[in-house]
């Protein structure tokens, strides 16, 4: 597909059909994401796979937790976010609620559904080893995006979650990760399902002079 095309098809998924992805799926998509570029080509990223079976035990004890100690997706801000951040996570909400069941509350949607990978047969998390500053999250960050859009071309829907990394400790736990590395992101990755009201939301974009500047 050409890359034009996969970037403005990708949104993400948050409703998966029950069809198992395969591991050489998954292999094939780690391996080219991982070509993404990286500072001195440390490629400081480590990926663990949690899929079938496992994923929904992963998930069960993620929900558990995010109910007992309260537990809600967030900006990441050190500050009251200026009223144009606001605005952005105020259009995101208003492009998901259309979308929901009736009686469903947002943030219980986002909250349960990011714990459970929305369904997503697998879930790749991302970790990075302590030596590291978090300059070094920048070429995490780039490799996820490698991984969404090669994900897209691929026919397999993504979910980025951000909010797993509250929940560090039991990730590690569960899936013997060592104690000096950091779970920095989890991926819900499947087949979309094409059916779902859900999919249909389709976030927007600040338009370019809002967010650039040229000299
Ligand atoms: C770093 C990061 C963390 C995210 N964390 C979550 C999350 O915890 N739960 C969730 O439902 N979506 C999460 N998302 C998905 C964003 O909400 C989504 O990318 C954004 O609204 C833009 O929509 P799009 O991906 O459909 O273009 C995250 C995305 C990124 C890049």
């Amino acid at each position: 597909m050409e890359l034009e095309k996969v970037i403005n098809e990708r949104h993400s998924t948050r409703a998966f059909l029950d069809k198992p992805v395969p591991r050489e799926t998954i292999e094939k998509l780690l391996t080219l994401s991982t070509k993404a570029p990286s500072a001195i080509n440390l490629q400081p990223w480590e990926f663990t796979v949690v899929m079938g079976e496992e994923r929904i035990r992963l998930s069960k004890v993620l929900v558990k937790s995010m109910r007992e100690r309260n537990i809600s997706c967030g900006p990441g801000a050190v500050r009251p976010l200026p009223e144009y951040f606001m605005d952005r996570q105020r259009k995101l909400m208003d492009c998901i609620l259309p979308h929901l069941e009736k009686g469903i509350l947002f943030q219980d949607f986002i909250n349960e559904g990011s714990c459970n990978f929305y369904g997503a047969p697998a879930a790749i998390i991302v970790t990075i080893d302590q030596v590291f500053s978090n300059a070094r999250l920048v070429d995490l960050g780039i490799v996820i995006g490698y991984m969404v859009l090669t994900a897209h071309n691929m026919g397999l829907g993504t979910c980025p979650i951000g909010l797993i990394s509250a929940f560090a400790d039991e990730i590690k736990e569960m899936l013997n990760i060592a104690d000096e590395k950091d779970v920095v992101m989890g991926i819900g990755v499947g087949y979309p399902d094409p059916d779902s009201p859900i999919n249909q939301a389709i976030s927007d974009r600040a338009p370019i002079h809002e967010v650039a500047r040229f000299y």
